[in-house]
């Protein structure tokens, strides 16, 4: 196994980069060659971005499945394709080759046939980190059902509301899950979201802690009845389902800056050619390396480079059930030192937390075996940068720093793992075939320190990131609603993808991304649209109006700061931030529950009502004064009481 596509120097970046932005068709055919397909593409791309509609490997017919399984079991049966650490320490790991695999997959996929789950339908995976979800995923995408994996941290009105958004028809989730010494009990969640959920006909159980569970006759399967059946079948092999290049592959929904998060859909045939691409290419990865992407699937990232990009590329993806602070803050090193983790790929929410436990962790453990880290989710700080390339990566590992998003479904800027030059907090470079452009508020392109058009100038520049030309695993949709996909990311500038970062530009052209300039927030590399939180705080009975911002927040980057107008008559007001939370957390799960909550008699508007966040946020950061100009404020007054009051 080698990749013909794998960049091996800088001077080859340089070249290839070159050729990608001239002739990206061919750059990417040149990729795509490589691939298992049931049939050629007709046409390369065809694109406008005022639709926007783009059309990658127009023509071409087959299933991802494919790529990542069978032409694997044939060429390397034996190697593991997923290895499996417990949440538990002391429970057996699990090691599945690419042999296994396949044939677990096709077992699943004729669960999901004879449950009536056909091309085209939606399913909704809401599972623990155990390698049935992965084979759940793989199942969904054989049979040619798009699936829609959420977050075990969401609740069961988000899941409802994800659910009725992409009519989902079958469900697959597990009893409970295990995090750390907690239990999560996913079957009661899921029953709680079923009550708001009609259309649901299925539901696929896997047994996984055991804890008792509510089964509806008619309903709800354990999942291990289902493979029973399926082993009386005889040979259980399960014939990929034949996929237009631009079907569905899989919706997932993120948060935006309305309070409705949207499905973001990508395709098979682009979404692959480009997840294995950027695999291969930033994180050089080798034959028999062991990669551990310590994400979770309910995340781009965990679909992208823990299941799709490292299978499609045959490589041996490790999978971790369990939280990285237990049994204690070493467990990530335990796990790096007890597999010989060659590739680590993290988030730095993960590295400020565990670099704050103390070195002792990492003291006693090997991590000789490690070659390259990654990071990914928001802005490394530089002390993390510092603390992970000397303590974990013994300052012989390159880092790279990846930015991307949910709607690009792969990397799109970072350094290749020692190929290009890192910088400590930038993701620097682009990949072959990404065509980043800085634009100020009015659309007007930034020019200079442009790689790209050679000009280099000597000041660091600044502007909104956009991406000027499509690559193959840009979003395509927002499902059901493709109006709102255009005027999200299209309608801003012409003719360009709006990422919604801002960003600068260094004069070797390296980019450093500086957050998100809409109003959506970045929680420990979770995207969490302020409106959203906003409009489940307003849902507390008490509750007359509020505003969120986010605030510096040394291990989550961003903290939630809520500004709430109350009007109950509880006078334990630490009581009422704790009901707040709790309306927070039923309504979109924990992982948007306020970190700070200031009740004000008011919040500083416009004379047309518009809330002047700008004032806000200078609060929830501290910053007490020097508001600029409040003369259009409706009651200037109200600044000062707020200021004064900020906890
Ligand atoms: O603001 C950027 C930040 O995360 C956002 C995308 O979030 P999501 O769709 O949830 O995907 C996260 C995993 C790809 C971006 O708009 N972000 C992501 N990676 C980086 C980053 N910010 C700075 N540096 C990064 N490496």
């Amino acid at each position: 196994m080698s990749y013909p596509y794998q960049i091996l120097s800088e001077e080859q970046y340089k070249e290839v980069y070159q050729f990608s932005i001239e002739k990206p068709e061919e750059f990417w055919a040149s990729v795509a060659k490589h691939f298992t397909w049931k049939k050629k593409w007709e046409k390369v791309l065809e694109w406008n971005f005022k639709d926007p509609d783009v059309k990658w490997f127009k023509g071409a017919k087959l299933n991802i499945t494919e790529n990542c399984l069978d032409r694997w079991a044939l060429t390397q049966p034996n190697t593991p394709a997923i290895i499996w650490e417990s949440n538990d320490p002391e429970e057996h790991h699990r090691v599945l080759t690419y042999q296994e695999l396949l044939f677990k997959v096709s077992q699943f996929a004729n669960v999901l046939k004879n449950n009536g789950v056909k091309k085209g339908d939606r399913v909704c995976i809401y599972m623990p980190m155990v390698p049935e979800l992965a084979i759940a995923v793989l199942a969904c995408a054989r049979v040619g059902a798009v699936h829609s994996v959420i977050f075990g941290g969401f609740s069961a009105q988000s899941i409802a509301d994800r659910m009725r958004d992409a009519r989902c028809e079958v469900v697959i989730t597990a009893d409970g899950a295990f995090r750390g010494n907690k239990e999560v009990p996913l079957k009661n969640v899921i029953d709680d979201a079923l009550l708001q959920s009609p259309d649901v006909r299925r539901v696929i159980v896997l047994t996984r802690n055991r804890t008792p569970v509510s089964m509806i006759k008619g309903r709800d399967v354990w999942w291990e009845d289902e493979i029973r059946k399926v082993e009386t079948m005889g040979n259980p092999f399960f014939p990929a389902e034949e996929m237009d290049a631009e079907d569905m592959l899989f919706i997932l929904y993120t948060s935006g800056s309305t309070g409705k998060p949207k499905g973001v859909v990508h395709t098979c045939a682009g979404y692959m050619v480009f997840a294995n691409y950027s695999f291969v290419n930033v994180f050089q990865y080798k034959p028999g390396d062991v990669y551990f992407c310590t994400a979770d699937i309910g995340w781009i990232t965990g679909h992208s480079y823990i299941v799709y990009g490292p299978l499609s590329a045959g490589a041996t993806t490790l999978m971790f059930e369990g939280i990285p602070t237990w049994p204690d803050a070493g467990r990530f090193w335990d796990i790096v030192d007890k597999f010989r983790v060659n590739i680590l790929y993290t988030a730095p929410t993960a590295i400020r937390s565990l670099m704050g436990f103390g070195d002792s962790y990492v003291a006693d453990k090997d991590l000789s075996s490690l070659k390259v880290l990654g990071s990914v989710g928001e802005p490394i700080n530089e002390e993390a940068w510092h603390w992970f390339h000397k303590n974990i990566g013994k300052e012989k590992c390159p880092i790279v720093d990846t930015w991307w998003q949910t709607e690009t479904g792969g990397i799109m800027i970072s350094n290749l793992a020692g190929i290009t030059p890192a910088k400590p907090a930038h993701a620097t470079l682009p990949l072959p075939g990404i065509q980043p452009v800085l634009v100020d508020e009015n659309g007007n392109r930034i020019e200079g320190s442009d790689a790209a058009s050679g000009i280099l100038p000597a000041d660091i520049i600044s502007g909104n990131l956009c991406i000027q030309f499509p690559w193959p695993g840009i979003i395509r949709t927002t499902y059901g609603d493709h109006e709102r996909c255009r005027q999200t990311y299209f309608s801003a500038y012409e003719d360009k993808y709006f990422t919604g970062d801002g960003c600068f530009r260094d004069t070797d052209g390296n980019y450093r991304i500086t957050g998100r300039v809409d109003d959506v927030l970045n929680v420990s590399g979770h995207r969490i649209g302020t409106a959203e939180v906003e409009n489940a705080i307003n849902m507390h009975t008490d509750v007359v109006e509020s505003a969120v911002v986010g605030y510096p927040h040394d291990i989550k980057g961003q903290g939630i700061y809520g500004f709430v107008v109350y009007s109950g008559s509880n006078s334990d007001l630490n009581l009422v931030r704790q009901d707040i939370n709790q309306t927070v957390s039923r309504l979109i799960g924990p992982i948007a529950k306020l970190d700070k909550i200031q009740f004000v008699s008011g919040l500083p508007k416009t004379r047309s009502g518009k809330i002047m966040r700008r004032i806000l946020r200078k609060i929830a950061e501290g910053e007490l004064e020097n508001f600029g100009d409040i003369s259009t404020l409706l009651d200037p007054d109200v600044v000062k009481q707020i200021a004064e009051a900020r906890v």
